[in-house]
């Protein structure tokens, strides 16, 4: 977490404004608009209208809410398609919506030689009995960033909503959800220096005529519908001052940065024998995360002998659960993943290749 997010959580603790929203005393005032002026600065982040931002628990429990209310407008013969490419995430919370509805639940395949997704087979599963897309921004396992707008445009003819997993690509490039025109899209704040939180953006009239299980207490219209129970004020304010910050640092410039320190490690890892990159091997269209295997070594075993010189991978299939099984290494382990966030530098990414360097000449 950045500074001023560590900072905004601690000073809304301490500053005695924790009662709740919608009293007539000055605490609940601050509360009130607390939540408004957190809508307005992630709507400005995510260049979405701040009336549609819902704020929650994280992007699983988000989607699953959201998908349970999509599920009860879904019946038998309409179809959902989703991607391989998607985490956990955007996968099984329209699977079981639609095992739930007797819908269908597709999913697009992406090309195993270079990760991306097949447009082709994607335009060809969308059809008019479609009324969702669930795709993501940007890969969390091997990085590839599916052309949104081509996807949202093919899904709009068919008359079909798109809810668009953001996780993976909100830390790495600017949003624009007006320009994009997606319906939901999702992202979780820790993934971009703030606290443990989601946020899910719902396009205000869908928002209004969902069918969202919720207390009869609690609002007919709005986000509040999916705000259930006491809002997690501290982690909210925290939310708005790690997406201000974002905004003064520039998604843009924040990109070419990251872009600059990942190029010499998917270039060094693609340069070093024994080792196998998986998905892209280009640096278009990607997040700066790239996934890796070492002959004659488990995941597992090359991700604690990192861990043994500090340096913290993840290995498995980090819920991007499709992928893995399409790439045919779930039996063996999955993949090593390293990704580049605005803290790693050179330094790090030569540490990271010398060491992976040194386990495949033992
Ligand atoms: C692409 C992607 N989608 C969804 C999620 C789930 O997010 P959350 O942890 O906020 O539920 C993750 C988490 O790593 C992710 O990487």
């Amino acid at each position: 977490m950045v500074d001023v997010a560590i900072n905004a959580m601690s000073e809304w603790a301490a500053q005695g404004s924790n009662a709740n929203t919608g009293g007539f005393f000055a605490a609940a005032d601050a509360c009130d608009a607390l939540l408004e002026s957190t809508r307005s600065v992630v709507g400005e982040f995510l260049g979405a209208d701040a009336s549609g931002i819902c704020l929650g628990a994280n992007m699983t429990t988000m989607t699953m809410a959201f998908t349970r209310a999509v599920g009860r407008t879904l019946k038998p013969g309409d179809t959902v398609v989703g991607t391989q490419l998607d985490h956990e995430a955007n996968v099984s919370p329209w699977r079981i919506a639609c095992e739930r509805s007797g819908a269908q639940h597709l999913l697009t395949p992406f090309d195993v030689k270079n990760g991306r997704l097949d447009m082709d087979a994607f335009s060809k599963l969308v059809t008019d009995r479609t009324k969702w897309v669930a795709i993501t921004g940007a890969s969390n396992l091997i990085g590839t960033m599916p052309d949104l707008n081509a996807a949202i445009a093919v899904a709009h003819k068919h008359g079909a909503r798109v809810f668009v997993d953001a996780v993976a690509l909100a830390p790495h490039k600017q949003i624009n959800i007006r320009e994009l025109g997606c319906d939901v899209l999702a992202t979780s704040p820790y993934k971009w220096y703030g606290p443990h939180a989601g946020v899910m953006y719902v396009e205000p009239e869908l928002l209004n005529s969902l069918p969202v299980a919720k207390v009869r207490a609690a609002s007919e219209t709005g986000p509040r519908k999916f705000e259930t129970g006491t809002p997690n004020f501290e982690s909210i304010a925290a939310v708005q001052a790690a997406a201000r910050f974002l905004i003064e640092e520039n998604m843009q410039r924040l990109a070419e940065i990251e872009s600059a320190v990942f190029a010499p490690l998917l270039e060094g890892l693609l340069d070093t024998p024994g080792v196998t990159v998986w998905g892209p091997h280009d640096l278009a269209s990607r997040a700066p995360t790239v996934s890796f295997t070492v002959d004659s070594m488990s995941p597992d075993q090359v991700a604690q002998e990192l861990a043994a010189k500090k340096i913290a991978v993840w290995s498995g299939d980090s819920y991007a659960m499709e992928i893995v099984e399409r790439l045919g290494l779930a039996n063996s382990g999955g993949v090593v993943r390293a990704g580049i966030a605005r803290y790693i530098d050179d330094e790090d990414v030569k540490h990271l290749l010398t060491t992976v360097r040194g386990l495949v000449s033992r």
